[in-house]
């Protein structure tokens, strides 16, 4: 007998919450700041990420709409007050001395987050979360000073161009660390190559300055999915503060993610690195996330899904959505001790793009896709990822935002809209 998704979605919701309860972390810090956030996963993933905690608190929203909302609260309580909101946060024990040299801390020992930003999802985690919290309605605009400042922050710091796309200094900014996207861009400085260390020193060095680091070195991008995060917030925070500006702003970030990122030729929206703004022709699914842009033409949408999604050469797998196409050379679908993003299917990026692909009209695509993911997840638990020809679960397990894979096996309820 065949699963469908109906059968899934009961137990795949009590995975999903025992998950996110066993991950879940609250305290004070030794600064007297009050914390509470979901870990990735114990061991390898102790400390808060950024956009993990933005997804886990999407995922917390269906069963505990309050530690979604304390989840979001601690992020802002990550950051500083000129409206900076680092990567990683050290809340409840610093970075095992292994590790610590390679986080993009000021200090190799002591610091309590990075200096790195993360793909900034914030805004638009805290409209779906503030949507989940009618016991809580003065949640939505709460945050509106602290959320503007982030953003602005975020302009004024990451745009040194001033073009209307971000900017990152290290690929870990993007969350997609070891990505074959960001193979041509550091080269040698790759995030699991030795020079990585000296790309972190380097921005140390620099203060961490945008303006300073592009003006003196190759290594940098205009990173799609980052700009689609951002328009996704900057849209989020008009609609959570009814002010016009904002939307204005997104509007521009996505007529140059159109005017510049996409190439005529693949349909791809493609990266732009250094400071000829070179675009980087590697298809990964960042390529593809636009997608979740509504704003953007129809065509131009739809194109993302037919020629790439549902060409079994490319992106149509039996689990998921593949981080990278199957046809690039750099594709990898298995495990790798050292290295992320370069070809295993994610429940997160699974879980974004079906939903696009729905109201896009592939109903029926969209429906397998979660079918697959959510099949692979019973059989194998919550893994951090997939193999996407065979659907085994690999790398960590217990893994906080592969709950989201609860929406996936409920028919019909996958919405990434507020
Ligand atoms: C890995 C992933 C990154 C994620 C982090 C914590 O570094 O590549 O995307 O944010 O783990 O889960």
């Amino acid at each position: 007998m065949t699963e469908t998704t109906n059968d899934l979605a009961a137990p795949l919701a009590a995975e999903a919450e025992r998950v996110l309860r066993r991950n879940w972390r609250e305290g004070t810090h030794a600064d007297g700041t009050a914390y509470a956030f979901t870990c990735p996963g114990a061991p390898r993933y102790r400390h808060q990420w950024h956009w993990d905690s933005c997804f886990n608190a999407v995922a917390w929203a269906r069963f505990d709409s309050a530690r979604a909302r304390a989840e979001l609260r601690t992020i802002l309580r990550s950051g500083r007050g000129d409206g900076f909101l680092p990567h990683t946060v050290f809340w409840d024990r610093p970075a095992r001395w292994r590790r610590a040299p390679l986080y993009a801390t000021l200090r190799v020992r002591g610091d309590r987050a990075t200096e790195s930003i993360g793909p900034p999802l914030l805004a638009w985690a805290w409209e779906r979360v503030a949507a989940a919290s009618p016991d809580e309605p003065g949640f939505a605009r709460e945050a509106l000073g602290a959320l503007t400042a982030h953003l602005d922050w975020l302009a004024r710091e990451r745009d040194p161009d001033g073009d209307g796309l971000l900017t990152i200094l290290l690929p870990d900014e993007s969350g997609l660390d070891d990505s074959p996207k960001y193979d041509p861009v550091f080269g040698r400085l790759a995030h699991h190559r030795p020079g990585y260390a000296r790309l972190v020193q380097r921005c140390r060095r620099l203060g961490w300055r945008a303006d300073r680091i592009t003006a003196a070195h190759e290594e940098h991008l205009e990173d799609v999915w980052v700009n689609v995060c951002y328009a996704l917030s900057l849209r989020a925070l008009g609609r959570l503060s009814g002010e016009g500006g904002w939307s204005a702003r997104a509007a521009r970030t996505e007529a140059a993610l159109l005017e510049r990122c996409l190439d005529p030729a693949t349909g791809l929206f493609l990266d732009l690195a250094g400071r000829d703004e070179t675009p980087v022709r590697v298809s990964t699914w960042s390529a593809l996330s636009p997608l979740l842009l509504e704003d953007l033409p129809g065509a131009v949408r739809r194109r993302l899904v037919e020629e790439h999604l549902l060409d079994a050469r490319r992106y149509r797998a039996a689990c998921g959505i593949p981080s990278v196409a199957m046809d690039e050379p750099s594709f990898r679908p298995g495990f790798d001790l050292w290295r992320t993003w370069r070809g295993p299917s994610w429940t997160n990026v699974t879980w974004l793009l079906v939903g696009p692909m729905r109201d896009l009209g592939y109903e029926d695509d969209a429906a397998r896709v979660r079918l697959s993911l959510a099949r692979a997840a019973r059989a194998h638990g919550l893994r951090e990822y997939y193999d996407p020809r065979t659907g085994r679960g690999l790398a960590a397990r217990h893994f906080g935002w592969s709950a989201l894979v609860a929406d996936l096996a409920e028919p019909g309820s996958t919405d990434h809209r507020g």
